[in-house]
């Protein structure tokens, strides 16, 4: 058959925000795990959409282990940023890790694009995916093309449409 076109992705953003259970749900249902555990260093995923075949490199977004995501930012073609929307008391600390990638050497200057995933919006204290790109400032970037999407990764809600901006961006 015809052999969809690879593309490297980088999944980041602070521990317990669900990168690894959307990743998860990316899947085919066969290939799902159940019990998800806090990610150790990263881990390297595959799934496929209509036309590309991602490989994502899922980060731990523990402190300890947030210095290992730039040495992968040269493979990354495109970012996949989870943020958890009930987390008011780390908004802060999420901006400041976007604020540091967006500045790195390795991602300034290129057009990569940013999907960010306003993420637990089931839970009763989420904010809004509108409020989250205020708090972190998203209308600030001006040099790639970004989306946000509010998802609910348990139930798998707002991934797909997630999913299809990012292929539209790179095919
Ligand atoms: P690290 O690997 O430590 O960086 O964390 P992570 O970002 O990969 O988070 P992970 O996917 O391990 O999810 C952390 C916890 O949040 C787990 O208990 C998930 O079940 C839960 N979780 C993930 N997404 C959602 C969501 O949309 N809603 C709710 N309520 N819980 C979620
Ligand atoms: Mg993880």
């Amino acid at each position: 058959g015809l052999k969809k076109k690879e593309v490297h992705v980088l999944c980041l953003g602070l521990d317990n925000s669900g990168k690894t259970t959307i990743i998860n749900k990316l899947k085919p249902s066969n290939a799902q795990t159940q019990d998800i555990v806090p990610t150790i260093g990263f881990s390297i995923e595959k799934f496929k959409t209509s036309s590309l075949s991602f490989t994502v490199f899922d980060m731990s977004g523990q402190g300890r282990y947030r210095n290992l995501w730039e040495h992968y930012y040269k493979e990354g073609q495109a970012i996949i940023f989870v943020i958890d929307s009930s987390d008011k008391l780390r908004m802060v600390v999420a901006k400041e890790e976007l604020d540091t990638l967006l500045n790195h050497p390795d991602i300034k200057h290129r057009r990569l694009p940013i999907l960010f995933f306003a993420n637990k919006m089931d839970l009763r204290d989420a904010i809004s995916s509108v409020k989250v790109s205020q708090l972190l400032s998203l209308e600030n970037i001006k040099d790639k093309p970004w989306h946000i999407c509010a998802s609910d990764a348990l139930k798998g809600e707002g991934l797909q449409e997630g999913v299809d901006w990012l292929q539209d961006q790179m095919q």
